[in-house]
Protein backbone atom coordinates (compact mmCIF):
# COMPACT_ATOMS: atom_id res chain seq x y z
CA UNK A 1 0.00 0.00 0.00
CA UNK A 2 1.23 3.52 -1.06
CA UNK A 3 0.24 4.82 1.92
CA UNK A 4 1.97 2.44 4.16
CA UNK A 5 5.29 2.88 2.75
CA UNK A 6 6.87 5.46 4.80
CA UNK A 7 6.60 3.44 7.23
CA UNK A 8 7.86 0.34 5.63
CA UNK A 9 11.03 2.32 4.71
CA UNK A 10 11.37 3.30 8.72
CA UNK A 11 11.01 -0.20 9.35
CA UNK A 12 14.23 -1.02 7.62
CA UNK A 13 15.77 1.37 10.10
CA UNK A 14 14.56 0.11 13.10
CA UNK A 15 15.06 -3.55 11.93
CA UNK A 16 18.59 -2.34 10.64
CA UNK A 17 17.91 -4.24 7.00
CA UNK A 18 20.81 -4.37 5.20
CA UNK A 19 18.83 -3.62 2.41
CA UNK A 20 15.52 -4.29 0.44
CA UNK A 21 14.58 -4.95 -3.23
CA UNK A 22 11.51 -2.17 -4.34
CA UNK A 23 9.65 -3.59 -7.30
CA UNK A 24 6.67 -1.60 -9.12
CA UNK A 25 4.61 0.24 -8.01
CA UNK A 26 6.99 1.70 -5.84
CA UNK A 27 10.25 2.56 -7.53
CA UNK A 28 9.20 6.39 -7.98
CA UNK A 29 7.14 7.00 -4.71
CA UNK A 30 9.94 5.77 -2.56
CA UNK A 31 12.42 8.40 -3.48
CA UNK A 32 10.82 10.81 -1.30
CA UNK A 33 11.73 8.90 1.59
CA UNK A 34 15.36 7.98 1.23
CA UNK A 35 18.88 9.97 2.50
CA UNK A 36 20.83 9.63 -0.70
CA UNK A 37 20.15 8.41 -4.09
CA UNK A 38 22.55 7.22 -6.34
CA UNK A 39 23.49 9.08 -9.49
CA UNK A 40 22.49 6.89 -12.26
CA UNK A 41 19.49 5.95 -10.29
CA UNK A 42 18.51 10.12 -9.78
CA UNK A 43 19.14 10.14 -13.68
CA UNK A 44 16.26 6.91 -13.99
CA UNK A 45 14.08 8.41 -11.60
CA UNK A 46 13.53 5.39 -10.01
CA UNK A 47 14.77 2.65 -7.13
CA UNK A 48 14.72 -0.45 -7.13
CA UNK A 49 17.26 -1.04 -4.48
CA UNK A 50 17.47 0.70 -1.13
CA UNK A 51 20.80 -0.06 0.72
CA UNK A 52 21.37 0.64 4.37
CA UNK A 53 24.64 2.21 4.79
CA UNK A 54 25.58 2.97 8.52
CA UNK A 55 22.08 4.06 9.18
CA UNK A 56 21.71 5.99 6.16
CA UNK A 57 19.11 4.64 3.20
CA UNK A 58 20.37 5.11 -0.32
CA UNK A 59 18.71 4.23 -3.56
CA UNK A 60 20.14 2.40 -6.46
CA UNK A 61 18.73 1.20 -9.55
CA UNK A 62 19.83 -2.10 -11.37
CA UNK A 63 17.07 -3.30 -13.19
CA UNK A 64 18.42 -1.78 -16.90
CA UNK A 65 22.11 -2.75 -16.08
CA UNK A 66 20.51 -5.91 -14.89
CA UNK A 67 19.44 -6.45 -18.64
CA UNK A 68 22.72 -5.61 -19.91
CA UNK A 69 24.45 -7.82 -18.22
CA UNK A 70 22.03 -10.95 -18.70
CA UNK A 71 22.35 -10.14 -22.19
CA UNK A 72 26.22 -9.91 -22.12
CA UNK A 73 25.71 -13.82 -20.74
CA UNK A 74 23.32 -14.35 -23.75
CA UNK A 75 26.03 -13.09 -25.95
CA UNK A 76 23.87 -10.58 -26.93
CA UNK A 77 26.24 -7.46 -27.47
CA UNK A 78 24.00 -4.54 -27.93
CA UNK A 79 26.88 -2.53 -29.32
CA UNK A 80 26.03 -0.99 -33.03
CA UNK A 81 22.75 -2.76 -33.12
CA UNK A 82 19.27 -1.22 -34.20
CA UNK A 83 17.29 -1.45 -30.93
CA UNK A 84 13.46 -1.32 -30.56
CA UNK A 85 11.55 -0.93 -27.08
CA UNK A 86 8.10 -1.73 -26.96
CA UNK A 87 6.37 0.46 -24.34
CA UNK A 88 7.59 3.62 -22.51
CA UNK A 89 5.89 2.67 -18.94
CA UNK A 90 8.27 2.62 -15.86
CA UNK A 91 11.24 -0.31 -17.48
CA UNK A 92 11.68 1.87 -20.70
CA UNK A 93 13.17 4.92 -19.54
CA UNK A 94 16.34 3.43 -17.70
CA UNK A 95 16.65 0.73 -20.05
CA UNK A 96 16.22 3.24 -22.82
CA UNK A 97 18.87 5.72 -20.95
CA UNK A 98 21.35 3.10 -20.38
CA UNK A 99 21.03 1.59 -23.85
CA UNK A 100 21.68 5.12 -25.10
CA UNK A 101 25.59 5.11 -23.47
CA UNK A 102 26.34 1.89 -24.89
CA UNK A 103 27.73 2.58 -28.30
CA UNK A 104 24.06 1.45 -29.80
CA UNK A 105 23.60 2.12 -33.54
CA UNK A 106 19.79 3.55 -33.25
CA UNK A 107 16.47 3.00 -30.11
CA UNK A 108 13.36 3.28 -31.24
CA UNK A 109 10.45 3.25 -28.85
CA UNK A 110 7.13 2.16 -30.07
CA UNK A 111 4.59 3.12 -27.82
CA UNK A 112 0.84 2.56 -28.06
CA UNK A 113 0.47 6.76 -26.48
CA UNK A 114 2.95 8.71 -28.34
CA UNK A 115 3.25 10.85 -26.12
CA UNK A 116 4.77 8.83 -22.94
CA UNK A 117 7.48 7.58 -25.40
CA UNK A 118 8.41 11.34 -26.86
CA UNK A 119 8.62 12.01 -23.17
CA UNK A 120 11.30 9.44 -22.62
CA UNK A 121 13.31 10.43 -25.89
CA UNK A 122 13.35 14.09 -24.82
CA UNK A 123 14.46 13.32 -21.31
CA UNK A 124 17.45 10.98 -23.03
CA UNK A 125 18.28 13.93 -25.48
CA UNK A 126 18.27 16.36 -23.04
CA UNK A 127 20.40 14.19 -20.27
CA UNK A 128 23.20 13.07 -22.68
CA UNK A 129 22.10 13.88 -26.44
CA UNK A 130 21.02 10.45 -27.78
CA UNK A 131 18.67 10.59 -30.46
CA UNK A 132 15.61 8.22 -30.26
CA UNK A 133 13.58 7.53 -32.64
CA UNK A 134 9.44 7.33 -31.82
CA UNK A 135 6.98 5.02 -33.54
CA UNK A 136 8.88 5.70 -36.64
CA UNK A 137 9.78 2.33 -37.40
CA UNK A 138 12.98 0.42 -39.35
CA UNK A 139 12.69 -2.70 -41.26
CA UNK A 140 14.85 -4.83 -39.11
CA UNK A 141 15.79 -4.43 -35.46
CA UNK A 142 18.67 -6.85 -34.16
CA UNK A 143 17.53 -6.62 -30.81
CA UNK A 144 13.54 -6.15 -29.57
CA UNK A 145 12.49 -5.96 -25.88
CA UNK A 146 8.83 -5.52 -24.56
CA UNK A 147 8.60 -3.83 -21.29
CA UNK A 148 4.96 -3.99 -21.51
CA UNK A 149 3.17 -5.87 -19.31
CA UNK A 150 1.02 -7.34 -22.37
CA UNK A 151 0.92 -11.11 -22.89
CA UNK A 152 1.41 -11.09 -18.97
CA UNK A 153 -0.48 -13.58 -16.85
CA UNK A 154 -3.74 -14.06 -17.48
CA UNK A 155 -3.95 -12.36 -20.21
CA UNK A 156 -1.67 -14.62 -22.05
CA UNK A 157 -3.43 -14.65 -25.15
CA UNK A 158 -2.61 -10.58 -25.82
CA UNK A 159 0.25 -9.26 -27.55
CA UNK A 160 2.16 -6.09 -27.51
CA UNK A 161 2.33 -5.56 -31.40
CA UNK A 162 0.50 -7.14 -34.31
CA UNK A 163 3.21 -6.58 -37.30
CA UNK A 164 6.30 -9.03 -36.60
CA UNK A 165 7.98 -8.09 -40.08
CA UNK A 166 11.04 -6.31 -38.45
CA UNK A 167 11.69 -9.46 -36.82
CA UNK A 168 13.96 -11.69 -38.44
CA UNK A 169 16.27 -14.88 -37.45
CA UNK A 170 19.07 -12.82 -36.58
CA UNK A 171 16.93 -10.57 -34.20
CA UNK A 172 16.86 -11.26 -30.41
CA UNK A 173 13.59 -10.80 -28.67
CA UNK A 174 13.25 -10.10 -25.23
CA UNK A 175 10.28 -9.85 -23.39
CA UNK A 176 10.83 -9.02 -19.90
CA UNK A 177 7.70 -10.65 -18.59
CA UNK A 178 8.58 -14.73 -16.74
CA UNK A 179 5.12 -15.26 -16.79
CA UNK A 180 4.23 -17.39 -18.57
CA UNK A 181 7.61 -18.32 -19.51
CA UNK A 182 6.73 -18.03 -23.18
CA UNK A 183 4.21 -15.46 -23.54
CA UNK A 184 2.52 -15.13 -27.45
CA UNK A 185 4.80 -12.30 -28.33
CA UNK A 186 7.89 -14.68 -27.49
CA UNK A 187 6.66 -17.61 -29.39
CA UNK A 188 5.77 -15.67 -32.77
CA UNK A 189 9.06 -14.53 -32.56
CA UNK A 190 11.02 -18.02 -32.15
CA UNK A 191 8.34 -18.95 -35.08
CA UNK A 192 10.49 -16.49 -37.21
CA UNK A 193 13.31 -17.87 -36.17
CA UNK A 194 14.33 -14.69 -33.56
CA UNK A 195 16.43 -15.92 -30.21
CA UNK A 196 13.66 -15.16 -27.71
CA UNK A 197 14.58 -14.93 -23.49
CA UNK A 198 12.11 -14.09 -21.33
CA UNK A 199 12.39 -11.99 -18.30
CA UNK A 200 14.00 -14.35 -15.66
CA UNK A 201 17.19 -14.18 -16.50
CA UNK A 202 17.14 -9.76 -15.74
CA UNK A 203 14.95 -10.57 -13.06
CA UNK A 204 17.92 -12.70 -11.23
CA UNK A 205 20.89 -9.92 -12.75
CA UNK A 206 19.06 -6.82 -10.98
CA UNK A 207 18.96 -9.30 -7.92
CA UNK A 208 22.43 -10.13 -7.99
CA UNK A 209 23.43 -6.77 -8.55
CA UNK A 210 20.98 -5.34 -6.08
CA UNK A 211 23.08 -7.99 -3.81
CA UNK A 212 26.33 -6.94 -4.16
CA UNK A 213 25.02 -3.19 -3.14
CA UNK A 214 23.77 -4.85 0.19
CA UNK A 215 26.97 -6.67 1.06
CA UNK A 216 29.42 -4.39 -0.68
CA UNK A 217 31.03 -7.51 -2.22
CA UNK A 218 31.32 -9.12 -5.79
CA UNK A 219 29.70 -12.28 -6.37
CA UNK A 220 31.31 -14.94 -8.13
CA UNK A 221 30.67 -15.55 -11.89
CA UNK A 222 28.75 -18.86 -11.50
CA UNK A 223 26.23 -17.00 -8.98
CA UNK A 224 23.49 -16.66 -11.74
CA UNK A 225 23.35 -19.96 -12.76
CA UNK A 226 23.43 -21.60 -8.95
CA UNK A 227 20.30 -19.00 -8.43
CA UNK A 228 18.68 -20.04 -11.78
CA UNK A 229 18.84 -23.72 -10.66
CA UNK A 230 18.57 -23.57 -7.12
CA UNK A 231 15.67 -21.05 -6.79
CA UNK A 232 13.88 -21.56 -10.18
CA UNK A 233 14.47 -25.02 -10.76
CA UNK A 234 15.64 -24.30 -13.93
P1 LIG B 1 4.25 0.74 -15.88
O1 LIG B 1 3.73 0.59 -14.49
O2 LIG B 1 5.68 0.42 -16.01
O3 LIG B 1 3.87 2.05 -16.53
P2 LIG B 1 2.35 -0.60 -17.60
O4 LIG B 1 1.14 0.02 -17.03
O5 LIG B 1 2.28 -2.04 -17.99
O6 LIG B 1 3.59 -0.47 -16.66
O7 LIG B 1 2.72 0.24 -18.88
C1 LIG B 1 3.90 0.00 -19.56
C2 LIG B 1 3.66 0.30 -21.01
O8 LIG B 1 2.80 -0.72 -21.49
C3 LIG B 1 2.97 1.61 -21.27
O9 LIG B 1 3.74 2.32 -22.17
C4 LIG B 1 1.65 1.21 -21.87
O10 LIG B 1 1.23 1.97 -22.98
P3 LIG B 1 0.58 3.43 -22.82
O11 LIG B 1 1.75 4.35 -22.62
O12 LIG B 1 -0.13 3.66 -24.09
O13 LIG B 1 -0.33 3.36 -21.62
C5 LIG B 1 1.91 -0.15 -22.38
N1 LIG B 1 0.67 -0.90 -22.41
C6 LIG B 1 -0.01 -1.38 -21.34
N2 LIG B 1 -1.11 -2.03 -21.75
C7 LIG B 1 -1.13 -1.96 -23.10
C8 LIG B 1 -2.00 -2.46 -24.13
N3 LIG B 1 -3.07 -3.18 -23.81
N4 LIG B 1 -1.66 -2.23 -25.40
C9 LIG B 1 -0.56 -1.52 -25.72
N5 LIG B 1 0.28 -1.01 -24.82
C10 LIG B 1 0.01 -1.24 -23.54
Amino acid sequence: MPENLKDAINGIRAMNFAGVNVTAPHKIEVIQYLDKIEKSAKRFGAVNTIVNENGALVGYNTDAEGLYRYLLKESIDIKNKDILIIGAGGAALPISLFFSECEVKSITIKNRTPEKAHAIAQYVQSDNNFFIEVNNLKKRYDVVINTTSVGMYPDIFKCPIEDFSFIDSDTAVIDLIYNPEETLFLKTSKNRGAKTLNGLGMLIYQGLLAYEHFADIKLPNNTYEIIKKEVFGK
